[in-house]
């Protein structure tokens, strides 16, 4: 499994669109089973049941995605938060991309569909999330100023050498 990582508008789903197609692989993107599996979308679940409700249910979806057939797996930018995430990551190709907060901002906007762009202190929780991404990252790829194309180019090239290993 190859999973992305990183803070909103790091590029992981454009990235990882790329590289799915690229390797040949699926894409899959928790976000997207979790809306499948609760029949509404993010914000909604945000609403209803706030954010415990969403991390109990990206959970158990990453968790189960993990333990599924190969794919490019993009986690949402919390994922890796929950602890028992961060452990059923290792042994996984972890990809980090890296993104700096002004241009985070920058790529996701005003997003209606992401609820934690109304959260106060957002700017610190980018902060403190930083060492998680780094702990599970197999390796890290700076995005800022680049193309979806360029960073799916040099996630390509490291795979290259490995890809006898993968399962
Ligand atoms: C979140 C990021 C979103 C989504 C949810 C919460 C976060 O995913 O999982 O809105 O806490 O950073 P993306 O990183 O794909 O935007």
């Amino acid at each position: 499994m190859i999973v992305l990582v990183g803070f909103m508008g790091a590029g992981k789903t454009t990235v990882g669109r790329l590289l799915a197609g690229r390797l040949g692989l699926p894409f899959l993107d928790t976000d997207t089973v979790i809306e499948q599996r609760a029949g509404r979308p993010v914000r909604e679940i945000f609403a209803a049941g706030g954010e415990p409700a969403f991390r109990a249910l990206e959970h158990q979806v990453t968790a189960e995605l993990l333990a599924g057939s190969p794919a490019v797996l993009a986690l949402g930018g919390g994922g890796v938060q929950h602890p028992a995430t961060a452990a059923a990551l290792a042994g996984h190709d972890v990809v980090y991309l890296e993104v700096g907060y002004p241009e985070s901002m920058d790529r996701v906007g005003r997003d209606e569909l992401r609820p934690m762009l109304r959260n106060a202190g957002l700017a610190e929780i980018f902060r403190h999330r930083l060492a998680g991404y780094q702990a599970v990252a197999t390796w890290t790829v700076t995005t800022d100023g680049r193309s979806p194309e360029a960073v799916c180019a040099d996630i390509l090239a490291r795979l290259a050498p490995a890809t006898d290993l993968r399962g």
